[in-house]
């Protein structure tokens, strides 16, 4: 086991890893690995003839694996029979049968697909009197241990480092028992709860004593989002503001990665300040811009001391002294800058992150959200118009679930008015909205709006997004609205990808024929709908790819709302000048439905308008800070080679 240590010399952390990290390509494949090794110790114990003690977990982390053990169960024949679980933690109160219960998680997605039997599965009563909950939790803990303990503890990670429900600040040798949930895991829960106020603000949880004598322990984190908290965890100090670090001290613990959730961990984010590394240009333009950062010096500034002081003295004995490195450097990132996103016609383009021909080329964005189109490039969006670019949004999805209960009424409301104003038979609008309110009225936190509900809540979302489309020079033939099946659940949890989502994606691209396609490379969205977007143009450009236009087509990135590319990723930086960023704003206030306190805030209390803006800036300060030209904010993209 490595030991934290920093470099006195250069200030920069040499931290290592006190805790046994295992890497994946994606989550799929590392929960793959995790449910193998999971029915190998059923099995070993089936022929030990013994119980196999499972601690389980609950959130958005262990769905595949269960997906998987599901699958293992009906294909290949797994048996739980000898399985015990324990589940770590219930929101309290809670009813069992209630949509967000834990018990219903555990019985949709794994109980009631398997052979388990129910006696064997056990998880916190939610609905106990307050009075009887400190007995219940110390029988909970006699159950594990009447059975030697747990064989295998399946963990998640809060954003605050929590396992279980034990929030920041709990001990190391705490019990099973109620605990008030921190203001950031209800924020990250509401969004099943459909708003902070109907969200429970505590639960009963398995204590940290528990999980650390289990023999085994696993804790799963995909995507970017978990990066930070990962690597306080693994390469931190063991504190009780960060729980899961309490597993450093676990001599058998191992924390399994998808790529986004590793990215931080040092060997991943710097590996040359742990290991000999192969110098490819992404990885020096990575290394050169950190440093520079890190070092807040401009890049045409860096020394070579600067170089060797921070573990990279192999690369500048590759190219025999730093300016070189420096200005390679520099150069790259200035032709990353364009204020031609769709290329500049009659201009030398060898450098440039577009073709100048076709001059007026045929653009397509995909929005997944009837408003990313707007927030992640807008100022964009505007330029490819004005450049004379024929541009098209195709909306994904309709976003009808963002949109909050008042609005739908107040537009039914207005049709009423309207309808009666101008002498149109009102009757059926009337009955809609009679069936509108009482539904409303009577509707459960959580519980899905009717049809109606959600049709206007759609239509709601569809004219901001053609006010926005409009806004910015567009005619309705530009305009697709595409209203993707896997969204249409009106619940949170979406349907998978499925052929017809991709076919709708295919005839768009079709009837455009586009030299450039923009789509949302935007992982880390929390209700995952970028990811399926994403994964809908990924599929539909592969299966395109041999007809004749996409010869001529460019696919470029941009993020979603919640996150920007890192500098060294960028391929194509637009910059806005002060006048643009407003026009820009005004374009997304378009959004009346998401302004002013939206359905789905997140655990960040900025508009949607502000965050955009500060992301904006903060990339052009980035450049300003690496030495490039200083402008009031920039648009980034990276490009997908198909
Ligand atoms: C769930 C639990 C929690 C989650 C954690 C991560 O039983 O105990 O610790 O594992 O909040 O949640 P997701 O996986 O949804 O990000």
């Amino acid at each position: 086991m490595l030991k934290s240590t920093i470099d006195k010399a250069t200030g920069f952390e040499k931290r290592f890893e006190n805790i046994n990290t295992k890497v994946f390509e994606d989550s799929q494949a590392a929960s793959k690995a995790i449910a193998k090794e999971i029915a190998k110790l059923i099995k070993v114990k089936q022929s030990q003839k013994q119980p196999c003690v499972l601690g389980l977990a609950t959130g958005s982390s262990p769905k595949g694996l269960y997906a998987e053990l599901v699958r293992l169960h009906k294909e290949e024949g797994l048996s739980f029979k000898n399985v015990v679980t324990f589940n770590l933690d219930e929101y309290y109160p809670m009813e069992p049968d209630s949509v967000n219960s834990y018990v219903r998680f555990m019985k949709t997605l794994l109980f009631d697909q398997v052979d388990i039997l129910p006696e064997n599965c056990h998880i916190p009563d939610g609905k106990l009197a307050k009075a009887d909950i400190a007995d219940y939790c110390s029988r909970y803990e006699s159950k594990i241990e009447v059975l030697g303990g747990i064989d295998l503890q399946i963990l998640g990670i809060g954003g605050n480092g929590h396992i279980g429900f034990n929030e920041s600040g709990s001990l190391q040798n705490s019990k099973t028992r109620l605990v008030a949930l921190d203001h950031i895991t209800r924020v990250a829960a509401s969004k099943d709860f459909a708003g902070l106020s109907n969200t429970p603000k505590t639960a009963i949880t398995l204590g940290v004593k528990k999980i650390m004598e289990a023999k085994r322990v696993i804790l799963m984190a995909w995507g970017e989002a978990k990066s930070a908290i990962i690597r306080a965890s693994v390469e931190g100090q063991v504190t009780n503001q960060v729980p899961a670090s309490f597993l450093q001290e676990h001599n058998n613990a191992t924390f399994v990665l998808d790529k986004g959730a590793a990215s931080k961990l040092t060997r991943i984010n710097t590996p040359w300040l742990v290991e000999k590394v192969t110098w490819t240009d992404k990885l020096i333009r990575k290394a050169v811009t950190g440093l520079a950062l890190h070092l807040k010096k401009p890049i045409l500034m860096l020394t070579e001391a600067d170089y060797i002081e921070n573990g990279m003295s192999d690369l500048l004995a590759d190219y025999g002294n730093g300016y070189d490195i420096n200005i390679k450097i520099f150069n790259d990132l200035q032709h990353t800058i364009t204020g031609w996103p769709g290329g500049k016609p009659n201009a030398d383009d060898t450098k440039r992150p577009e073709r100048a021909e076709p001059a007026k080329k045929r653009v397509l964005i995909f929005s997944p959200h009837p408003d990313d189109d707007i927030i992640s490039m807008g100022g964009t969006f505007k330029r490819l118009h004005e450049q004379g670019h024929d541009v098209h949004v195709g909306y994904q999805t309709s976003g009808n679930i963002a949109v909050a209960d008042e609005e739908a009424l107040r537009f039914a409301n207005f049709v009423i008015d309207y309808n009666e104003k101008f002498g149109i038979n009102s009757d059926a609008t009337g009955k809609i909205y009679t069936k509108m309110v009482k539904a409303l009225r009577e509707k459960k936190p959580s519980e899905i709006d009717i049809p109606e509900t959600r049709y206007i809540k759609g239509l709601i979302r569809k004219g901001e997004a053609r006010a926005t489309s409009h806004f910015v020079g567009l005619t309705d033939k530009q305009i697709h609205f595409m209203e993707m099946p896997f969204y249409e659940t009106g619940t949170i949890d979406k349907k998978p990808l499925g052929e017809e989502d991709i076919q709708l994606t295919i005839s768009l691209i079709e009837s455009i024929k586009p030299h450039q396609i923009y789509a949302a490379g935007d992982l880390a969205d929390p209700h995952g709908t970028h990811k399926v977007c994403l994964d809908a143009v990924f599929e539909a450009v592969k299966r395109l790819k041999d007809k004749p236009f996409m010869k001529d087509c460019r696919v470029w990135l941009y993020r979603g709302a919640w996150q920007e590319w890192n500098v060294d990723e960028i391929e194509m930086a637009v910059p806005m000048s002060p006048e643009q960023v407003l026009e820009k704003r005004h374009g997304i206030f378009k959004h009346q439905s998401q302004k002013d306190g939206v359905v789905f805030q997140g655990a960040d209390s900025r508009e949607f308008w502000q965050r955009a803006e500060d992301r904006n800036k903060e990339t052009a300060d980035t450049y300003d800070q690496l030495g490039l030209s200083h402008y009031a904010a920039m648009e980034a993209f990276v490009r997908w080679h198909f």
